[in-house]
């Protein structure tokens, strides 16, 4: 199950589009959830690059014990969820929003299963499919371009069906997770790590509020939903709900999920994540953008990212966000 990516486009023609793809991704912003699928594929054409420089291939928050690297964290991240989903060699399993792939190389490296990224950014397809085939995963590592409000597969096509913190971007859950029951097998698990507000989240509190629109304005989000929202929205299309859990609750007090944007400014991944990082690259990026060096409209992403990590951290510390709200459901046979 695979899609052709046209990877014959330069990064050159998609960084001159900056400012176009910049003034397109607000106006669609501000058209709310009508607009979601062209606001999503624009923001990722947009921050891409960004993400992969911060975080690699795998962009997703992880719990983290104390002394542990970002890198081991976010594997082990990965691995609790292949776990849960039981993925053993000759399992069809589907990723949904797989980002550049970086998680789905990982498991299907460990375990052995067959895996399909199914993402609505042609330009990360392109680059995952490239390093499926640079890392020699492409007979285990596939992609299928497609939104995944209608996903394009038939009716119970896969063993299990996964999601890391990409469904923060649909704009209905039920309507997701309806598609991705279609999609499951009788008796297949569906797992993933959410984007929620936590039960400390007050709706009546302006600071609540406005971080809460700090990150769905800079992470290109419609809603950001309540673990009961998750919990209903999964039942009320039929899975069995077997587990929950917010992840973010298993760092050590000391390294929270958060700390990677806080940011180590002495290790040189670290810098770009970190506050002070993050600063140098805004004002750089205003200077080169004067100068003509890189594309209009560049300094103004990194100020996007820069208040989803403003948002983010300062949601973190209260508690009242977390982005990896674990749920684990199965389709009953
Ligand atoms: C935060 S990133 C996570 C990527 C990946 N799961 C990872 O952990 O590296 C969210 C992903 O969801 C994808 N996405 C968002 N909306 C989508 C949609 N409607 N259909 C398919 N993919 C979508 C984005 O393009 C992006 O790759």
């Amino acid at each position: 199950m695979t899609h052709e990516i046209d990877s014959s486009r330069s990064r050159a023609d998609q960084l001159e589009n900056t400012a176009e793809t910049l003034a397109r991704y607000r106006s669609s912003q501000a058209s709310g959830t009508a607009e979601y699928a062209s606001m999503v594929e624009r923001y990722y054409k947009l921050v891409t690059d960004f993400y992969e420089f911060g975080w690699g291939p795998s962009f997703h928050f992880a719990p983290t014990m104390h002394g542990e690297s970002l890198e081991q964290a976010i594997a082990n991240h990965q691995y609790f969820l292949g776990d849960a989903l039981g993925l053993r060699p000759g399992m069809n399993v589907l990723d949904v929003g797989c980002g550049v792939g970086g998680p789905l190389r990982s498991l299907a490296q460990k375990y052995g299963s067959e895996i399909t990224g199914l993402n609505i950014s042609e330009y990360q397809l392109s680059k995952c499919e490239e390093y499926n085939t640079k890392f020699r995963l492409d007979d285990l590592c596939h992609v299928l371009l497609g939104d995944f409000m209608a996903i394009p597969a038939q009716d119970r096509s896969f063993d299990a069906v996964y999601h890391i913190e990409a469904l923060a971007h649909a704009p209905n859950k039920e309507a997701v997770y309806a598609e991705i029951f279609r999609v499951l097998k009788p008796g297949g698990i569906f797992a993933g790590y959410e984007w929620c507000m936590t039960p400390l989240n007050n709706l009546d509190n302006a600071e609540h509020s406005a971080l809460k629109e700090g990150i769905e304005f800079g992470s290109a989000c419609p809603h950001i939903v309540s673990f009961n929202e998750v919990n209903d929205g999964l039942q009320s299309v039929g899975f069995e709900l077997l587990e929950t859990r917010d992840r973010a609750l298993d760092s050590s007090p000391d390294t929270p999920w958060f700390s990677p944007l806080e940011g180590n400014v002495r290790t040189l991944r670290g810098f770009p994540r970190s506050t002070i990082g993050r600063k140098v690259t805004s004002l750089t990026l205003r200077l080169l953008q004067s100068l003509r060096a890189v594309p209009k409209g560049a300094f103004e992403v990194q100020e996007i990212l820069n208040i989803a990590a403003d948002s983010l951290v300062a949601a973190g510390r209260l508690g009242i966000f977390t982005p990896m709200y674990f749920h684990k459901a199965r389709k009953p046979t």
